[in-house]
């Protein structure tokens, strides 16, 4: 059975495929006949189930990819245990009911391992992968110089012994402390794709397999979903689920975890005809284990390679790992170089980059946006995350550090993952400095000194300076310059903070008298003449506008670029809108009562009808917009909302294509929507859309609308 979640090289080698009938048709469970006479008939029966039940357990609990509903697997199950409880003569030894049938422990029982566990040296970057492969080298004789290796994926679990005696399953012990750990055999029974049976070992007396056993990641969200409805414990992360679950007194529990197991080495009992690691694996694949991809290499850049290609595909899998290990591939060689302390020499983990790590968090500052949002920054000791270094994280909000409980001086986690901006994820509160204090909510703006203001109804503290503080006026005039708004390209964010550092622009108006300060420019900004003549010239360019860009590049809050649009539609020209009461604001699609405010207060402030005054005076003007009456088209008088991401256009194109046809797009759904176009990853407002009773239509549906299919 292959995975399609899973790259070719990555398919696990399934264990627990059923061994015959592999035409079983699981989604249509055979029925049992209750009048059945002969015993064979009975037998016959059972297997087709227990093939069934395997077939499916591999596919949920080893490939993430389930094959059958729930409910389906607990008919298949339940026709099982009728039957069982019918025919306890008959009950066939691989039976799956069987593995979670055992009473719970008191304890677990401490067993010596027969030869000491070890665990593996780490490198995390190249040059120390090279410098491990060049020790091997130096224990090695000239005539075994530059070994073949192999490298596999590293398994985020629990190392476990697993012992067979002519291929049966006798025993399952934990690592422990490397020589001793716990006897887990009847929680290890529960595993599904742990077989209990070796067919193809029965003449083996004693075979020892070690590996990982795991939780599969869906298995983990299932099982902490689970957790969070019924108020249980909710587990940090799957090693620790799956830890939790193998040391679970009482199977059953351990029975309900979905846990699986890989094979990564043999220890005693394998045949003598194999001599290398990578047989070793192919080996244990063939008598019905399940092994993680392998790949044999011959150098360092080889194994770069594969260590690059298995970060590409590390969160496609459906387990998580940490790293790769690398091992020499001879076994001989193995023997050979034996190992120190508690590590092979022959063999060491190539770690990932750590994706949560512990730093001091050195103080909180406070930032001021756009808008006057005060949020919080902190600033951490420089550390390494997620390969890059990190020294800055947002806290988000005054809630978020009440929530975290985090002051200046914690020690805290930081996690990275991919390329997700940085989080605090946990704080250590145990090791808080018995100087520290609690963290207030700055009074007054950090950069102006206006008062800050918390709104009941607003998780952010905003400064109350408006266009009088500097962080805001900085802020604004990024936003006024930016490609959406007046489009002034050729005026980088670098000059103008310069300009604005130097006096030479306060307001965004001042942006259309620098022609008078070319002189200033090339002395205090040290800028070419000809830097100058472009900047000048991208300034003079974005004269000529359009009222919604107009609208937009003010800045006004709550009025995003759609906003802006129907803003324009609705009011045709500037004058109008300024004067507009809340009443006829509200009559703009889009707009509600908060937004409604905020226009009609912003158009009433002195400073702000200066800046609009002096920005038409200086030449910034835009065509008439073309007001869309009634004009018959199809999807007149219509509010279209796009989420998600489109295939077939950006989504720009989809809502240039939408007003041709009349309607209106808005950016927020309400009842009042009319339909939402929902490409992929619809999140929210998918779920507002549904819960509001709003048409929802995909993408193909649209294209036929518009008439582009
Ligand atoms: S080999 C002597 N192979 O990593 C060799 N270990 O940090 C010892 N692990 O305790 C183990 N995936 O729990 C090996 N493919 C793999 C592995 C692996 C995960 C774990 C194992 C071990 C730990 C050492």
């Amino acid at each position: 059975m292959t995975n399609p979640i899973l790259p070719t090289d990555f398919q696990p080698t399934p264990s627990s495929e059923p061994t015959t009938d592999k035409s079983t048709n699981v989604s249509n469970p055979p029925s049992i006949a209750t009048d059945a006479t002969s015993n064979a008939a009975i037998i016959a029966q059972m297997r087709t189930l227990i093939d069934a039940l395997k077939t499916h357990n591999n596919a949920y609990y080893v490939l993430d990819n389930p094959i059958l509903e729930d409910s389906e697997y607990d008919q298949l199950r339940l026709s099982l245990i009728e039957l069982e409880e019918e025919y306890p003569d008959l009950v066939q030894s691989d039976s799956p009911i069987n593995q979670v049938g055992d009473m719970p422990l008191s304890a677990f029982t401490q067993v010596t391992h027969d030869t000491p566990m070890l665990s593996l040296g780490n490198v995390f970057e190249y040059d120390d992968l090279r410098d491990f492969m060049r020790r091997v080298n130096d224990r090695l004789s000239v005539a075994q110089q530059s070994p073949e290796y192999e490298m596999e994926l590293k398994l985020d679990g629990l190392a476990v012994s697993l012992k067979y005696e002519y291929g049966k399953f006798v025993q399952a012990v934990t690592r422990g402390d490397g020589q001793t750990g716990e006897d887990i055999t009847q929680n290890a029974k529960t595993i599904r794709n742990l077989p209990l049976w070796l067919a193809d070992a029965a003449d083996i007396a004693l075979l020892e397999v070690r590996g990982e056993v795991v939780m599969p990641k869906a298995g983990f969200e299932r099982l902490n979903r689970l957790a969070l409805e019924n108020d249980d414990k909710v587990f940090a992360n799957p090693r620790n689920a799956a830890a939790g679950s193998l040391r679970q007194l009482d199977p059953s529990i351990a029975a309900s975890r979905p846990l699986a197991f890989y094979a990564y080495s043999v220890n005693q009992g394998l045949p003598e005809t194999i001599e290398t690691q990578s047989a070793a694996l192919a080996w244990l694949g063939d008598i019905g284990f399940s092994v993680s991809a392998v790949r044999v290499i011959q150098n360092p850049r080889e194994a770069q390679e594969y260590y690059e290609s298995v970060i590409d595909k590390r969160a496609q899998l459906p387990f998580e790992i940490d790293g790769t290990v690398i091992k020499v591939n001879s076994l001989a060689l193995q023997q050979q170089l034996s190992f120190l302390s508690r590590e092979p020499r022959w063999a060491t983990a190539y770690k990932f980059p750590a994706e949560t790590v512990m730093t001091r968090l050195q103080a909180i500052d406070w930032q001021v946006g756009r808008t006057g949002q005060i949020t919080p920054v902190g600033k951490l000791e420089p550390v390494k995350v997620g390969g890059v270094t990190v020294s800055n994280v947002t806290l988000h909000n005054f809630g978020e550090i009440q929530r975290l409980d985090v002051r200046a001086g914690d020690m805290v986690s930081v996690h990275r993952a991919g390329d997700v901006i940085p989080k605090v994820t946990r704080v250590w509160h145990g090791q808080r400095p018995a100087d520290s204090v609690p963290v207030m909510l700055p009074s007054t703006c950090p950069v102006c000194d206006s008062p800050v203001v918390l709104p009941d109804d607003e998780a952010l503290a905003r400064c109350t300076g408006g266009l009088f503080c500097p962080a805001q006026q900085q802020e604004a005039l990024i936003h006024f310059v930016s490609r959406r708004a007046m489009d002034i390209d050729g005026l980088g964010e670098r000059w103008l903070i310069g300009f604005f550092n130097h006096g030479l622009v306060k307001t965004v108006a001042d942006i259309y008298q620098l022609h008078n300060h070319q002189e200033e420019l090339i002395t205090l900004e040290k800028l070419g003449e000809k830097s100058v003549q472009n900047i000048i010239s991208a300034i003079e360019a974005s004269k000529q506008t359009t009222l919604a860009r107009f609208i937009y590049a003010l800045g006004i809050r709550g009025v995003g670029e759609t906003t802006a649009q129907n803003l324009a539609q609705q009011f045709g020209d500037l004058d109008t809108l300024m004067s507009a009461s809340i009443e006829k604001l509200l009559l703009t699609p889009d707009v509600g009562a908060i937004t409604a405010e905020l226009v009609y207060k912003f158009f009433r402030a002195p400073h702000n009808i200066e800046v609009i005054t002096a920005l038409r005076e200086a030449g910034v003007h835009w065509d008439k917009v073309e007001q869309k009456v009634s004009t018959g088209q199809p999807l007149d008088g219509q509010t279209w909302v796009i989420t998600g991401a489109l295939h077939s256009m950006a989504r720009d194109e989809a809502k240039a294509k939408l007003q041709a046809l009349g309607a209106k797009v808005s950016g927020s759904i309400s009842a009042k929507t009319t339909a939402l176009l929902a490409g992929e990853k619809a999140g929210s407002k998918m779920a507002k859309a549904e819960k509001l009773g709003v048409k929802v239509v995909g993408e193909e549906e649209f294209l036929a609308l518009v008439g582009e299919e």
